[in-house]
């Protein structure tokens, strides 16, 4: 299983361009199941859950052809609606799949995702939803089977607590259903805009995204398509923060500053030189940084996703910190392996306490879930001295070769594989 050697106390020079998003794009290629004609889309990232929604996507019949950063997806001659065990496992958001099979062909049969190391993280609200438009379900041999008689109806669904995949599954079996939905307290990430977005340019029609009320008026036929995925704002973020912790100038370009005005407030609040412009960010020498409390939300709120990566920087702040994690009830792997490279954090049920001031040095460390591998390289170019990073594998789900990545802009970091 591949590692990464981090040399320490890295530079950090000139500029970044992000890629775009992969929880944008993983929805956005399961919608690719709702028609039968072309979708074509630009500025994928080159990351492993692209590469395993692909699997997922050729598993079920789909022809697919790749031209660097654009893919063209046609389902055609769909023959397939289970996804199996190996293929979930490796990639929880396999279970987007569910919403478009059941819309278009009236049957999916999906393994359960289970839990994971940041949560146990169950199924009950996609199917809760896609019940109310009219879907069946029953369990067997660890799968979940959907059947629909006739065709899904609109229906109003009321979320009893927000969730992101589960918003975008209504919705895209909302799309091909007949009459109209409405859709309470749905999730407000750019990536469920972006995914709306896409629909609505493949002939859908859905207006209130981006707000916690979304309206779906059924259509019976979805179109071909050309579209853009957005540019990833946790990419974005991490580079942000890494270029703060490194006490460099640095530039984080090709994102839209709006979707990460949580993170520029709690930055602004620990004391970081930031110049912010609507598509890029430049960062300046920032220390020193003050502690602060936070607490993770759903969008526009701090992201989850950026938890582990602020951490890191709290440890270096002065004074104390505070994060309470909202969203994944075990999402705090990475602070033994912080702890191992000199953090001084402790846990108590759901807040993380940070006592700043702290110098990071080089350990072997174990990465865990995505973002807390990325923490585990941030920490690694604070620090003094050698890290290596165990079993990376989660660090490539979610972001492009990062040695290569960073390391044309200073940082050494080697993958031993
Ligand atoms: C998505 C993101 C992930 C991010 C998360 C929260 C993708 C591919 N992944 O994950 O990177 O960390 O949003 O911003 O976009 N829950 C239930 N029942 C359900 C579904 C979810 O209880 O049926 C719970 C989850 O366990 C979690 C919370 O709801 O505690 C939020 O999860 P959700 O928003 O659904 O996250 P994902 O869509 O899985």
């Amino acid at each position: 299983m591949d590692k990464l050697i981090v040399n320490g106390t890295a530079n950090l020079k000139g500029s970044i361009n992000i890629y775009g998003a992969k929880n944008a794009a993983l929805p956005i290629m399961a919608c690719s199941l709702l028609s039968d004609q072309n979708l074509k889309l630009n500025n994928l990232p080159n990351v492993e859950d692209i590469n395993s929604m692909k699997k997922l996507l050729y598993n079920f019949g789909s022809n697919i052809i790749t031209k660097k950063r654009s893919i063209i997806i046609k389902n055609n001659r769909v023959k397939n609606k289970l996804a199996d065990y190996d293929l979930v496992r490796k990639m929880r958001a396999s279970i987007l799949v569910l919403g478009p099979l059941l819309s278009r062909f009236k049957e999916a049969k999906i393994s359960m995702p289970g839990g994971c190391s940041i949560g146990t993280r169950p199924i009950d609200l996609h199917l809760f939803a896609l019940s109310k438009l009219g879907a069946k379900f029953k369990y067997k041999d660890g799968y979940v089977i959907g059947k629909v008689n006739g065709t899904l109806n609109g229906a109003s669904i009321v979320f009893p607590r927000k969730s992101v995949g589960a918003t975008e599954n209504s919705i895209m079996a909302a799309v091909l259903a007949k009459g109209n939905t409405e859709i309470i307290n749905a999730a407000k990430e750019p990536e469920v805009f972006d995914l709306c977005n896409c629909l609505n340019s493949m002939g859908a029609t859905i207006t209130g995204h981006g707000t916690s009320k979304i309206k779906i008026k059924g259509v019976e036929k979805l179109y071909s398509s050309n579209h853009n995925i957005i540019s990833d704002r946790i990419v974005a973020g991490t580079f942000i923060i890494a270029a703060i912790l490194l006490n460099k100038t640095f530039i984080i370009r090709n994102f839209n500053t709006q979707n990460l005005d949580s993170l520029f407030n709690v930055l602004e609040k620990m004391g970081a030189q930031m110049k912010i412009k609507s598509n890029s960010v430049k960062i300046f020498p920032s220390r020193p940084l003050k502690g602060i409390t936070l607490t993770t939300k759903p969008y526009p709120g701090f992201p989850t996703d950026l938890q582990a990566q602020i951490m890191t920087l709290m440890s270096v702040a002065n004074g104390k910190s505070q994060i309470k994690e909202n969203i994944f009830e075990n999402r705090f792997m990475h602070v033994p392996e912080l702890n191992r490279l000199g953090a001084d954090i402790k846990i108590k049920n759901d807040v993380a306490y940070i006592n700043g001031n702290r110098q990071f040095k080089g350990a072997q460390v174990m990465a865990s879930d995505l973002r807390a591998s990325v923490s585990l390289v941030l920490a690694g170019l604070s620090a003094y001295g050698k890290t290596t990073i165990n079993r990376v594998y989660h660090l490539d789900r979610g972001y492009e070769k990062i040695e290569k990545t960073l390391g044309k802009c200073g940082p050494k970091i080697k993958r031993l594989t």
